[in-house]
């Protein structure tokens, strides 16, 4: 890979990227839907957003207004005990062959242990080069080193609605 010299606002995204702090009352913003990602990620993901967040994608106003937030949390995948002898118990399963109820126990999945949370933070002064957005990640609520610009390269192709792929669940 060639290496290209960083252009002065990938270097001023990656100098914000340190200054983000996880909102902390973040997990106690509204649902915007949920995502599960297959092999090797097995993972449940849910996205969770800010009143301003939550009032845009409501009333489906693009773009996002400044002061948006967007989490997305994800947990690995993990079989239950007691959810699986639950399903065994429900007589809407008697119909199942054996062979059929293992399959559906094999793959029904809680969320385990969490990997990490990334966020998207509207702020078009702050983060012209990347769509208006500023794009985090922590893991174990410790920040990781995130170059922004290769977040917003997955993403941009979502410029119809403003970067952001997730699709209100009502
Ligand atoms: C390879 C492509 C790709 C890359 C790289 C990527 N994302 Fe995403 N991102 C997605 C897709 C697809 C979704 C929607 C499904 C999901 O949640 O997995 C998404 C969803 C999100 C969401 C929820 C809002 C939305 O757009 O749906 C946030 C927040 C987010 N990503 C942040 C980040 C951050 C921060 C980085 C960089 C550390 C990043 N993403 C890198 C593809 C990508």
């Amino acid at each position: 890979m060639p290496v290209i010299a960083a252009t002065a606002s990938q270097q001023a995204a990656r100098a914000t990227a340190n200054d983000f702090k996880i909102p902390p009352e973040y997990r106690d913003w509204k649902l915007i839907s949920v995502a599960i990602l297959g092999s090797p990620f097995n993972d449940i993901r849910a996205k969770l957003g800010n009143n301003l967040a939550i009032g845009a994608f409501r009333e489906a106003k693009i773009p996002f207004p400044d002061g948006a937030m967007i989490a997305r949390l994800a947990w690995k995948q993990v079989q239950s005990e007691v959810n699986n002898n639950a399903f065994r118990q429900d007589p809407s399963a008697e119909h199942l062959s054996p062979a059929a109820l293992q399959k559906l126990l094999n793959t029904s999945f809680g969320a385990g242990p969490p990997t990490n949370v990334q966020f998207m933070i509207k702020d078009s002064k702050k983060y012209p080069s990347t769509g208006g957005w500023g794009f985090f990640q922590f893991t174990n609520g410790r920040p990781n080193h995130v170059v922004q610009s290769n977040c917003f390269a997955c993403h941009a192709p979502g410029r119809a609605t403003d970067f952001v792929f997730t699709l209100y669940s009502p």
